[in-house]
């Protein structure tokens, strides 16, 4: 079975082939990021009308690296939420087209699913039950996989983002856009144990919260700035990666134990080697296993929308022609 995958949430256009569930055929990305960048962050109208422009053309190249034809695409999977919603729906009305187009079915397929499905497409071997933490530009969930399409949200961010907290500590500290790459970068010279930050705490011990955090780090800057005193660009970065990382290890691994169950990190921000590292030491530490999204799987990608598309197909989830776009919806 191959299934058609369509990912335009953000800021990538992105198109793929994914032949019996984890065999990638083709995986074409397109990313802005760099027409974005000069904003300081992501301009929504702008990335509408990239994606616009861009779909076809990424759909062709994708079928053409894929050595597949329409007609050998047995359904079409799209990311219909969350995200950004002009964004969303250039992407859905494309695939409901398409769908139509080629008489196979459509699938609606949630983001942060497609996340999860990443890890199936690095690991052959990874099935559920486990617990995953997808921590993106916009998401910071702590899921248990009970089943391929069955997942318990345990906790999330109860303010901002993983990603978000590393873009806007990296705007206030001038490392530009996006954020986690340039503080993870930067970081390596930084002494993390320069600048005392702290952790926060919430209610439920399975959310996080990161606003206090990167509160405490805008303080520091503008208190050096009034006091006309230097700041470590580089150490800063490295005690806010610090706090961070060591934040959401402890959340991951919490669970895994509470739960007995292994752990598994996906998303954009699951490509911090400093998080990888934490989480691979403490897991092995509690003779957990630990599996993670190939770093090239960890930004939004269509590949990981066709493998989630796979799973709902087998559940038979479809949807009709009248599938809409929505900027937020739970798992
Ligand atoms: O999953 P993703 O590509 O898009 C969303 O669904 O949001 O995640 C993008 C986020 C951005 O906030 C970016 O700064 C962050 O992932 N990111 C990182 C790293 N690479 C990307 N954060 C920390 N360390 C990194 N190496
Ligand atoms: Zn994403």
């Amino acid at each position: 079975m191959i299934i058609l995958g369509v990912e335009t949430s953000c800021d990538e256009t992105s198109v793929a082939l994914v032949k019996d569930e984890r065999q990638i055929l083709s995986n074409i990305v397109f990313s802005q990021i760099e027409e974005h960048t000069k904003y300081g962050g992501i301009v929504p109208e702008i990335a509408s009308r990239r994606h616009l422009e861009h779909i076809s053309q990424v759909t062709s190249l994708a079928l053409k690296e894929s050595g597949a034809t329409p007609d050998q695409v047995d359904a079409v999977a799209v990311t219909n939420t969350p995200g950004l919603v002009g964004a969303l729906l250039v992407g859905t009305n494309f695939a409901k087209s398409l769908s139509y187009a080629i008489s196979k079915p459509l699938i609606s397929v949630h983001h942060l699913k497609g996340h999860i499905a990443s890890l199936y497409l690095t690991y052959p071997e990874l099935y559920p039950p486990f617990i995953a933490l997808v921590v993106s530009g916009a998401h910071t969930h702590l899921i248990h996989v009970k089943d391929y399409t069955d997942f318990i949200v345990l906790g999330r961010s109860v303010d901002d983002a993983a990603g978000e907290a590393f873009d806007k500590v990296a705007r206030a500290l001038g490392l530009g856009y996006p954020g986690g790459p340039a503080i993870s970068e930067i970081s390596k010279e930084g002494n993390e144990l320069r600048y005392s930050l702290p952790t926060p705490h919430t209610e439920n011990p399975f959310d996080v919260s990161f606003s206090g955090l990167k509160t405490a780090v805008i303080n520091i800057l503008n208190q050096k700035r009034m006091q006309e005193e230097e700041l470590s660009r580089a150490d800063m970065a490295a005690s806010f990666q610090k706090v961070a990382t060591d934040m959401l290890t402890a959340h991951l691994i919490d669970a895994a134990l509470e739960h007995k169950l292994d752990v598994a990190l996906c998303g954009g921000v699951a490509a911090n080697s400093m998080l990888r590292m934490k989480i691979s030491d403490s897991a092995k530490e509690h003779n957990i296993k630990a599996y993670f999204a190939s770093p090239v799987l960890c930004g939004d990608n269509a590949a990981m929308i066709a493998a989630a598309g796979f799973y709902e197909y087998t559940n038979g989830n479809f949807s009709g022609i009248d599938l809409n776009a929505y900027a937020t919806m739970s798992l």
